[in-house]
């Protein structure tokens, strides 16, 4: 692992932050292996991508076999892979979402979205929500708003990106209709002062905040956007990157919610770790983008094609495997609530669940300490656990959809053991 380590740092631009320094030379489901056999339970999934576990048997072989045919198709050649991996899209989505394209990363996908939504509607601003990540590329930094740092040094962004509060209930200490009225009161308020709604292609939203802290979307917040949206004729932009793909134990956390969107954009769980992702939406809107204003090379690249493929005829049977491993790790969490003042709140959907940790549960003053020290305890016991949340200090908890229940509440006697042995440096 040194000498890895060394060359990685002498070579590798550290401006890529890598969670750990875990030299991985093997991966099957859960674990990741080391070349001196120590191993690791990825419960990060390669940053919430690997739902199905590392090395899935229906991924590779669909991947190896796919190898064989046609590896390359640079917008030159039509393809099975791709079009099986729309009709299978479709097969999942909401009715309304029914043409697609493919593009490489989330990042790429959400700006597919926005420039479709742009170009569609003629209009040229976009209404973002405080604490959304949808990417680091130029335009979709434009975007985020999870960390100001991802910001920092590259100012100024695109223009005409408008950023409204998303609800926050417990950072804000409110009730979450009081959450949802100020975010509403503030984007009626951008309308008012800011920018009027008809200069405003699209709404983009993650139904549930990812990297900044696993804030699921009220219910009501998304009816109310959705009504916004039909009123002035902006477009719904659901970014499902993380949320997608069996992550909240549905299909697409669209599925919970009464509102759905005019577009959508895939990626991370859609192929499982090869490097795909995609958009979608209705065909009159998507028939309307005139062939060449939006295009890539590698987009739907066909191996990773086919293993989305596999992804798709996969998935389906874990799903309500993944309903019992939300129930179960929400009961558990809860009860580590009960008896761990460091844990102020956890929230989620599905095993999309954020435990977040803080100083004092009156002042909700944010613990990242606490959750390095959990980390910390977890990795030297063979778990691995990232976080989330501008300030370091929220569990993302994102088991493998294939964990068993076992495995599920052994990773969270972990948490446990972790956060008693911190307060135990505490007292
Ligand atoms: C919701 C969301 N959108 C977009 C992205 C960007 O995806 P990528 O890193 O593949 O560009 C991410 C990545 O974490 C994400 O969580």
């Amino acid at each position: 692992m040194a000498d890895l380590d060394a060359r990685h740092q002498d070579i590798i631009a550290p401006v890529i932050a890598f969670s750990t320094k875990v030299h991985a030379v093997s991966a099957e489901g859960l674990w990741v292996t080391d070349p001196e056999g120590n191993r690791w339970a990825d419960f990060a999934c390669g940053t919430a991508v690997t739902n199905l576990g590392h090395n899935h048997p229906a991924v590779t072989a669909a991947t190896h076999a796919q190898i064989d045919k046609v590896i390359h198709s640079g917008m030159i050649f039509h393809y099975d892979a791709i079009v099986e991996a729309a009709e299978r899209l479709r097969e999942i989505t909401p009715p309304s979402i029914q043409k697609f394209a493919f593009a490489n990363s989330g990042a790429e996908a959400v700006e597919a979205t926005v420039k479709l939504a742009k170009y569609t509607s003629g209009r040229q601003g976009v209404i973002a929500f405080r604490g959304g990540f949808h990417g680091r590329t130029m335009g979709s930094v434009a975007y985020t708003t999870s960390k100001a740092r991802y910001r920092d040094g590259y100012h100024p962004v695109l223009g005409s990106v408008f950023v409204t509060p998303f609800p926050h209930p417990y950072r804000w200490g409110m009730s979450t209709d009081e959450a949802i009225d100020l975010s509403l009161h503030e984007l009626a308020m951008t309308f008012k002062h800011v920018v009027s709604p008809k200069n405003i292609a699209c709404f983009l939203v993650e139904p549930v905040q990812g990297e900044g802290g696993y804030y699921p979307a009220p219910p009501k917040f998304l009816d109310a956007l959705r009504e916004l949206a039909d009123e002035h004729g902006i477009l719904l932009v659901y970014d499902e990157v993380q949320s997608g793909f069996g992550r909240t134990a549905e299909w697409f956390a669209a599925d919970h919610f009464d509102a759905k969107p005019d577009i959508m954009a895939f990626g991370k769980g859609i192929a499982n770790g090869f490097p795909l992702s995609a958009y979608g939406a209705p065909r009159e809107m998507i028939d309307s983008w005139p062939a060449g204003s939006h295009g890539t090379t590698y987009g739907g690249n066909p191996v990773a094609a086919a293993a989305s493929v596999a992804v798709m005829d996969t998935m389906g049977d874990l799903l309500p495997h993944a309903r019992q491993l939300s129930r179960h790790a929400f009961d558990r969490f809860g009860e580590l609530a009960e008896r761990h003042e460091v844990i102020g709140d956890v929230r989620g959907l599905g095993l999309m669940i954020g435990v977040e940790f803080v100083e004092d549960r009156d002042t909700r003053v944010p613990d990242a300490k606490a959750f390095q020290h959990v980390q910390a305890h977890a990795f030297d016991r063979e778990l691995i656990i990232i976080e989330c949340g501008p300030d370091g200090n929220i569990l993302r908890f994102i088991p493998p959809l294939i964990t068993t229940l076992d495995e599920l509440d052994w990773a969270i006697d972990l948490v446990d053991e972790g956060l008693t042995s911190w307060e135990k440096t505490r007292s």
